[in-house]
């Protein structure tokens, strides 16, 4: 849509560029074979580099010998952008990536001059209406001449990879549905895939929809979870799933959204998809008198051409702790007793790492990566995870970990065939989870209220968040090495053939490891939390390592303020490295914490507060559940908005800042929020001296 000034200066320049470095540039064609070939190096043309998703890059000129030299050979400052958790593509000597509010940047690979930017308007799109999710997107994909990406309020689009001109752009849903996307589409013949979020945000009834490269026409679509029975069934496969469904689950929508977890396997042409949890997440009432609740929770097989159900592999039946199976589908092959073995890695968040084989959808092996007390090993003959007593809630209050978060989440992990070990950003967390005085019979959520039919809550457990960085042997299903981590979950990793392991944390911090035995090697701080992977490539005989620096993701609004990430303290950042790096970057600004403001005038009402409390629920995932927040949203404690009442309702109701990222909440009326105005002056007194 929008092509800066520089396009046709910058344009010319990058031709120069990438003729000298790849040879016959101009008759590359990028097609599946293309982005599947694993000894590719000049570029990163996948999400996780190569259609298998691997994350592993051949280069080894940064190696271990030499990782300490490295050093910043260029950046980009981003003063607009917030959370970036996006994996940037490198495509014939240009670096692509998508920043907050989806929009597209086309940079220089070699000297980070800005080419082209795409602007989706998200802020437009999304006025005057209700929006769940947030502002973040995971990456673009590539084939062909075309970069696809997606928006938040649910429109993909495809872009010319050359001009950055928009060829097109679809509704990929009704946009006064609670859904929203984050994910990276996925391209693969000619087609690309998209899919949406949205399971806790209200009844919903998950589905994937393929639209053709070309014109941007829809050519298949599947559902998840199977819909009423009485009005038919899409084809044999929701026939199928609905024998593992009870009760009225069609009126809760049943869930399994796949909003991230997508792979392309061109040996064998099969698409995987990776199902999410179920709506809600208590079966009791989802699916009252039990079953497995197909496909909730599953690496899904289909034909990339129709969209055919193949095969799945449920890894949690019946899933009941919000355990989806969106984490990533990596594709590699490996020795199993004695023989080459066609296989799938995928590490879910219920905390069992699990090798299927990828020709038949058996399972081949499945260990816990991490404590998990609802489950205690998964059954081989049944290759059913065998539940722990009263994991199901079923006796009252339990404590169970992995948490809702996830063992494992969206943060990229990598395997690296030299090594033969996978690298897994884990996440150490527990919950106590209790349906009890919850009306399940009755329990219906509502659009944009949501609602799980569990209470979740630490109890007397401390806040106990932890992040690891494992390496994890898939064929003996055994760590190798793991190591604790300060702050809170950490990112993506990147694995070299230099035997080298890249991740970014929470806390800043850009370290380089040892592959085989975890030594950091090199680290470096980049002064502000990290929630996107590091990528590599090579481009005139020097490989570069980059990464997004911009602190944000679905976690990173909830109760991390002690990290000291701020909202709009902190320059968000594309940093490039390289071993003859020369660049001077400026340090970013300290670590802030927010001084709530104190004003003794206000007499706080405290039926308003606690009305207000009730509201407050739709405004944490980006403010903070305990509104100390940081990095995705200003703190509202130290804000002088609440205390005018009309500059509030601007803003909250009026959808003022929508182009800034904060969704309009029309449906507010003048005593709602004046409620909430009221809590947060509560909050605000409560923790000043805090
Ligand atoms: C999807 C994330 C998100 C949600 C949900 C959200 N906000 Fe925001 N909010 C933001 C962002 C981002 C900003 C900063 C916008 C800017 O830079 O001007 C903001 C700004 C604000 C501001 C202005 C603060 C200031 O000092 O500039 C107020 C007030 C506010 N939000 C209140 C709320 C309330 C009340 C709710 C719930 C009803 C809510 N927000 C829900 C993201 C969110």
């Amino acid at each position: 849509m929008k092509a800066t000034q520089f396009t046709a200066g910058c344009f010319m320049i990058t031709l120069l560029i990438s003729s000298c470095n790849t040879k016959n540039s101009d008759k590359k064609i990028y097609d599946d074979k293309a982005i599947a070939d694993k000894s590719t190096t000049a570029e990163w043309l996948a999400y996780g580099r190569t259609h298998s998703e691997e994350r592993f890059s051949p280069l080894k000129d940064i190696d271990v010998s030499n990782v300490a030299d490295l050093s910043v050979d260029w950046f980009m400052d981003l003063p607009n952008d917030v959370g970036l958790v996006s994996t940037p593509l490198v495509v014939d000597g240009i670096l692509y990536f998508v920043g907050t509010m989806n929009i597209v940047r086309a940079v220089d690979a070699v000297t980070g001059k800005l080419i082209w930017e795409y602007d989706p308007k998200v802020g437009d799109a999304i006025k005057g209406k209700r929006q769940s999710g947030w502002v973040h997107n995971r990456g673009l994909s590539f084939s062909k001449d075309k970069i696809f990406g997606a928006t938040w309020d649910g429109r993909l689009f495809a872009l010319d990879y050359k001009s950055g001109k928009e060829k097109w752009i679809v509704t990929t849903f009704d946009p006064s549905r609670a859904l929203y996307i984050t994910g990276a589409p996925k391209a693969f013949k000619d087609k690309v895939l998209i899919g949406n979020g949205g399971t806790e945000e209200g009844p919903t009834r998950g589905w994937v929809t393929a639209y053709d490269a070309e014109t941007g026409k829809e050519a298949w679509k599947f559902y998840i979870v199977p819909g009423n029975p009485a009005d038919g069934f899409e084809n044999e496969a929701m026939e199928m799933a609905a024998k593992t469904w009870t009760g009225e689950w069609w009126k809760h929508g049943g869930g399994g959204n796949a909003w991230h977890g997508f792979t392309y396997d061109p040996e064998l042409d099969v698409l995987y998809i990776g199902t999410g949890n179920g709506a809600p997440w208590n079966r009791k009432v989802r699916s009252p008198e039990g079953g497995d609740n197909l496909f909730l929770c599953s690496i899904v097989a289909l034909n990339p051409d129709n969209g055919k159900y193949l095969w799945h592999y449920q890894t949690t039946p019946g899933e009941s702790w919000d355990y989806n199976s969106n984490m990533d589908i990596v594709l590699t092959d490996l020795m199993i007793d004695g023989k080459k073995t066609k296989a799938i890695l995928h590490a879910p968040k219920n905390g069992f790492f699990y090798v299927i084989n990828r020709e038949t959808g058996k399972l081949i092996s499945a260990e816990p990566f991490v404590k998990t007390t609802w489950a205690s090993h998964i059954d081989m003959t049944t290759g059913k995870p065998v539940e722990t007593p009263n994991a199901r809630y079923e006796n009252g209050k339990v404590y169970i970990t992995p948490s809702y978060a996830g063992a494992h989440s969206w943060h990229a992990m990598s395997f690296n065939p030299e090594t033969g070990l996978t690298y897994i950003p884990v996440i150490h967390d527990a919950l106590y989870y209790d349906d009890s005085g919850i009306d399940l019979k009755n329990f219906r959520a509502k659009p944009f209220e949501g609602g799980v039919g569990v209470n979740i809550s630490q109890g007397e457990i401390p806040a106990s968040t932890e992040a690891s960085l494992l390496a994890w042997d898939p064929v003996k299903q055994k760590a190798a090495w793991s190591i604790q981590q300060d702050g809170v979950w950490g990112p993506g990793t990147l694995s070299t053939a230099g035997n080298l392991l890249f991740q970014g944390s929470s806390t800043g911090i850009f370290s380089a490891y040892d592959a085989a035995t975890g030594k950091i090697l090199w680290s470096f701080d980049c002064g502000l939390g990290i929630s996107a992977p590091p990528i590599t490539y090579k481009i005139n005989g020097r490989q570069y390592i980059s990464l997004l620096v911009g602190w944000g993701g679905g976690w990173a609004g909830l109760g991390h303020a002690a990290l000291g990430w701020a909202y709009g303290k902190h320059t968000r950042r594309l940093i490039t490295f390289s071993l003859d790096g020369k660049a001077d970057m400026p340090k970013l600004p300290p670590k802030y914490f927010a001084k709530p403001l104190y004003d003794s005038t206000f007499k706080i009402d405290e039926s308003k507060a606690n009305h207000g409390a009730a509201l407050y629920g739709a405004c944490g995932s980006c403010h903070s559940p305990d509104m100390k927040a940081q990095g995705m949203a200003p703190d509202l404690r130290e804000s002088p908005i609440p205390l005018s009442f009309q500059a509030f309702k601007s803003i909250v109701s009026g959808g003022e800042r929508t182009n800034r990222g904060m969704p309009a909440f029309p449906n507010l009326s003048d005593q709602e929020l004046e409620a909430l105005t009221h809590y947060i002056r509560q909050r605000a007194h409560e923790t000043k001296d805090e």
